[in-house]
């Protein structure tokens, strides 16, 4: 299959999978982003008041009403109609001046280059087969001393395969998980990803060794200024075992970049 023919059938499956995706965020019950996620992402971002945000692959546009919110003049994308259909439902009911598009992040041709202070791109780009095309276009969009963040599942701990070795089968004791079983790091690969139990359909995944990404971000002119592998407030730990997972391995990573060069 062509990379186009994979984009296309990665598009028609959010669109199957947009309104229970929409359902899940929008109910609180996804905790990857409400515990680890958003806030490490906020505090990388600092005070957006006034800040011209890209979001990038932006879903029903959870992530981009967050930043509205805190004062952002955000514009978001993603390939999927039905999830731009549902974030600009969401605009009509409460209007925060999101200016959404149907885009896919391999052509920003609709944006204007130097645009945009922040691009944000929220575990999107483990989507994107030509990863490489989307950061060139981000690099793009993006104005000289701007900021590209964006967050991935870490590719160290969650490739094709990776699991707990359980004592107990089938248990979410944390006494019961003996170690993180990770293998073949190195080879790039994709695996399609049933997001939810039941979903009505399946994207592709696609793995790739962290310095696959540092370097597509040095090629499109952007500098490294942090990693950070997100943890959840450790009160939650106390209150509920199976969070100890996330303080023995990282399950995310989120890039924080710079463009080069002078304002
Ligand atoms: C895991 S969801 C994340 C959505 C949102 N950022 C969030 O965190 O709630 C991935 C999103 O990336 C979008 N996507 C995948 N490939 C894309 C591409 N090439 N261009 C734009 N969006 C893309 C999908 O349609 C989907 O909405």
């Amino acid at each position: 299959m062509t990379a186009q023919r994979r984009n296309d059938s990665q598009r028609d499956a959010w669109d199957r999978l947009a309104d229970g995706w929409a359902e899940l965020v929008r109910t609180g019950t996804d905790h990857n982003r409400v515990h680890v996620l958003d806030p490490a992402t906020l505090a990388i971002l600092g005070d957006v008041a006034g800040k011209r945000v890209l979001d990038a692959g932006c879903g029903e546009g959870r992530f981009a009403r967050m930043l509205a919110q805190r004062g952002a003049r955000v514009t978001a994308v993603d390939l999927s109609s039905r999830m731009i259909e549902l974030a600009r439902q969401e605009e009509q009911k409460n209007p925060l001046g999101i200016d959404y598009h149907v885009a896919d992040i391999r052509d920003l041709s609709l944006l204007p280059a130097a645009e945009f202070d922040i691009a944000l791109a929220y575990v999107c780009l483990v989507d994107v087969e030509e990863y490489e095309a989307a950061i060139a276009q981000i690099a793009r969009v993006v104005r000289p001393g701007g900021q590209f963040v964006f967050s991935i599942t870490h590719p160290c701990f969650t490739m094709p395969g990776a699991e707990w070795e359980l004592r107990v089968p089938d248990s979410f004791r944390d006494a019961d998980r003996l170690y993180r079983k990770v293998d073949n790091y190195f080879p790039a690969r994709e695996t399609p990803l049933r997001m939810w139990p039941r979903a009505p359909a399946e994207v592709v995944n696609y793995h790739r060794p962290l310095s696959e990404y540092a370097h597509a971000l040095r090629d499109s002119g952007f500098l490294i200024r942090d990693l950070v592998e997100p943890t959840p407030d450790p009160k939650l730990a106390e209150q509920l075992d199976f969070w100890r997972g996330y303080f023995r391995i990282a399950l995310f990573i989120i890039f924080d970049a710079v463009k080069a060069g002078q304002q």
